[in-house]
């Protein structure tokens, strides 16, 4: 008999509803947006597909037991009650994680210890032999969350983020996470758009997540398919003949046909960033389903297919606004231009720009028909959808106030 288990996903802060339909498309029951991450209800297998389909979660645990922890002692004594030899090999490695709040354990890392010291002690008891740790990828992560005093322990299915989709490369100026790519893109109707063939166009891809991620999205490619590490990889409980045939499944959904995917293409006007994108497109197994180019905002316009302008799509972009990327000056020209470029070049498609500077935004001179709050790290930003109209602007300079200098 299948054993339900109740879930825990985390995502960054803004993006829990957008999580919990994700995980309600997955097949996962009884989906409830909570604090701090979105639980839901399903066996092992329903967690194996969050962990390779799940394009906006962070982590995925799996809760062993909850109890009240006042003191760290009280900590020790609970986790010493779950039989940790069901879950760990002593022989291997191990790695605890720990979050508190409003509670009287107020150090996480101290926490973390005495999570660790008990699972230690009882294996060493029982065993004779300890597992050692290992903080970056160990062969079991244990999660401990410790909120007014209740403390969950879980095992980490995840083991790291699931936004580490392994194609990305280190180095590249503030990319964009690629859980909050794929947000903005769902927020962007992007899935939608795919599905009718319409094109997409990132004009500042950067390292190119955006147009990645579209990709991933519109292919049908798991995001967690190019990862060789999860949390439940060295788990005790682990099924391994579940996780290959969900593998062999995404396999099999897998568009690889360019000629079946809509066009996605990502400019950028910095030759390294070019670079870097292409880097990344090739990791990530897209080359030909995704075309990168060096061209700067002034020479975007809608791509040709076949000789002829494609129909209207989405434009999305993350331009630079002056948080870590360049400073701020000329900034607002780049906005005024990019308010310009959508309503002459663009008529008929939705724009789509995430920024963290509302002041910049407002350059861009066109009414977003919606907003939406999402967190860059610890940045609030918005994500502004402009439909642009049909009729397309010849010789408006656009208003008046944008040209004026700020202040
Ligand atoms: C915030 S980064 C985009 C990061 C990207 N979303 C990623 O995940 O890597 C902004 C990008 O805009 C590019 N950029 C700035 N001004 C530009 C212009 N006038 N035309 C084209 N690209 C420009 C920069 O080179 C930079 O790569």
């Amino acid at each position: 008999m299948l054993t339900t288990h109740t879930f825990f996903t985390t995502t960054a802060k803004g993006m829990e509803d957008l999580l919990a339909s994700e995980l309600r498309e997955l097949g996962a029951q009884a989906v409830d947006v909570r604090r701090a991450g979105v639980s839901f209800a399903g066996d092992l297998e329903s967690a194996y597909r969050v962990c390779l389909w799940s394009r906006i979660a962070n982590r995925v645990l799996l809760p062993l037991a909850t109890f009240r922890a006042t003191t760290p002692q009280a900590l020790y004594d609970g986790v010493r009650t779950i039989r940790w030899a069901d879950h760990v090999d002593p022989r291997r490695t191990l790695a605890v994680d720990c979050v508190t709040s409003q509670s009287k354990v107020t150090h996480s890392h101290f926490a973390a210890l005495k999570t660790k010291d008990a699972i230690v002690d009882q294996l060493r008891v029982e065993t004779g032999t300890r597992p050692s740790v290992d903080v970056a990828q160990p062969d079991v992560r244990v999660n401990v969350y410790l909120h007014a005093d209740r403390a969950v322990v879980s095992i980490d299915l995840s083991g790291e983020s699931l936004h580490r989709r392994a194609y990305r490369q280190r180095g590249a100026a503030a990319p964009l996470k690629e859980n909050l790519a794929a947000a903005i893109l769902a927020l962007a109707d992007w899935p939608r758009h795919a599905a009718a063939g319409a094109p997409l166009i990132d004009p500042m891809c950067g390292s190119g997540t955006l147009p990645i991620e579209a990709a991933l999205m519109a292919a049908h490619i798991a995001p967690g398919r190019g990862r060789t590490y999860f949390g439940f990889l060295g788990w005790r409980g682990h099924q391994a003949a579940t996780w290959a045939r969900l593998r062999q499944e995404a396999e099999a959904r897998e568009i690889r046909d360019p000629k079946r995917l809509p066009p996605i293409h990502g400019y950028d006007a910095s030759p390294a960033m070019v670079r870097a994108a292409l880097t990344n497109v090739e990791r990530a197994g897209l080359r030909g389903r995704v075309h990168i180019e060096k061209r700067s905002l002034e020479a975007c316009e809608p791509m040709t297919i076949r000789g002829r302008a494609a129909t209207p799509g989405i434009l999305v972009l993350n331009p630079p606004y002056g948080e870590r990327v360049g400073d701020r000056a000329g900034l607002g020209d780049l906005y005024a231009m990019l308010g310009d470029t959508l309503r002459r070049k663009f008529p008929g498609w939705t724009g789509c720009v995430f920024t963290g500077n509302p002041a910049l935004s407002k350059r861009i001179g066109l009414r977003a028909a919606r907003r939406h709050i999402l967190y860059n790290g610890a940045i609030e930003c918005r994500l502004l959808v402009f439909p642009i109209s049909a009729q397309p602007v010849r010789d408006d300079a656009g208003p008046r106030w944008r040209h004026e200098p700020p202040g």
